[in-house]
């Protein structure tokens, strides 16, 4: 049976600005969260302390939290790779942090320059102090229904990375499909073996768009239990160390979906698409995703 309520993880001023090509201006960047949150957003990632030459693109995420006065019921989780991420998001007063592992070796030494056990052994320290510092901590898997550099992606490996950064206390585990290659039955398999090591409840899914499957398979997990949906507005997103990804499925097509299904999500379609196209103007593009323009008002 389906959930009543699902709650969406808006990730697009993060996966969605680090992949742009330009470097969109920190006044941007804000103005977008901000505008998210505006629309009912309960989380949305702000950006990424990790290395300016790796990532320009999330270079001074100090300046987007500062621009980001503290709003009840509205978290604004960074991504964090290492102890020095983990310094700046608490000298930038960040209250939650997401680590970020793989189930692909390969995408790991590309990502972030470590085989996945390095990964694991670097994050335990750093989930522990911003813990014991009071912030929550999510954690992502990436790579869990195939790699850029490896192909196919055993589920077992995607199990023992997903239990061992639950086990280090993250409160959440993000399933990324990075590259967009699942479809629903293999989703569905994915999450049931998960599952049987970390609750269904302490799951979200983070689907990259590239074949047009990530509706199906969010609704396949649905299913299964699954309440916690990452998702871009204007289908942003993508990765820099994940060549020929697309972006993340889009808010609005995910919450046309979800209201549809009367399931409540607290956000305001509208508002989302009437982002999506105002971000869209500012990257000098229209949006990926088929509700922004069926819903495109003037
Ligand atoms: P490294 O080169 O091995 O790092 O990179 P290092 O520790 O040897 O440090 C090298 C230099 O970087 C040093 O500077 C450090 O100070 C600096 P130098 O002394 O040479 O001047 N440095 C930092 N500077 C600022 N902030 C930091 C930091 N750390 C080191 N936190 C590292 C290793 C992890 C740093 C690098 O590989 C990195 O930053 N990678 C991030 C890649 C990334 O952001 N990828 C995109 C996010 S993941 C994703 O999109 C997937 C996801 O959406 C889920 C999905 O779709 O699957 C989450
Ligand atoms: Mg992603």
């Amino acid at each position: 049976s389906l959930p009543a309520r699902v709650r969406i993880v808006e990730v697009g001023p993060r996966d969605g600005l680090q992949n742009e090509p330009r470097t969109v201006p920190v006044q941007i960047r804000a103005e977008l969260v901000r505008r998210l949150a505006d629309a009912g957003l309960a989380a949305v990632e702000a950006g990424s302390f990790v290395s300016p030459r790796w990532v320009p693109q999330m270079a001074d995420t100090e300046a987007v939290l500062a621009a980001l006065p503290p709003r009840p019921g509205v978290r604004y989780p960074v991504l964090v790779p290492n102890e020095k991420g983990l310094e700046r998001a608490l000298a930038a007063g960040a209250r939650e942090i997401a680590v970020f592992a793989a189930a692909s070796e390969t995408f790991s030494r590309r990502n972030i320059n470590c085989t996945v056990d390095e990964s694991l052994a670097r994050f335990a320290p750093v989930v522990a102090r911003a813990r014991a510092a009071g912030l929550a901590v999510r954690g992502y898997v990436s790579c869990v229904l195939g790699c850029p550099y490896e192909g196919a992606v055993a589920p077992e490996a995607v199990v023992r990375v997903a239990a061992a950064l639950h086990a280090m206390g993250c409160y959440e585990i993000s399933l990324g499909d990075t590259i967009g290659v699942g479809t629903p039955g293999r989703a569905r398999a994915l999450v049931k073996a998960v599952a049987r090591e970390v609750p269904v409840g302490q799951l979200a899914v983070h689907f990259h768009d590239t074949y047009g499957q990530a509706l199906a398979n969010i609704y396949a997990v649905l299913e299964l239990g699954v309440s916690v949906v990452d998702s871009a507005v204007g289908g942003l997103g993508g990765c820099p160390y994940a060549p020929g990804a697309a972006g993340n499925v889009a808010t609005e097509d995910v919450l046309y979906l979800l209201h549809g299904l009367g399931i409540e999500t607290g956000v305001d379609l509208d508002a989302v698409v009437d982002t999506a196209w105002w971000i869209a103007a500012a990257l000098e593009r229209a949006p990926a995703s088929r509700v922004a323009h069926a819903l495109r008002r003037r």
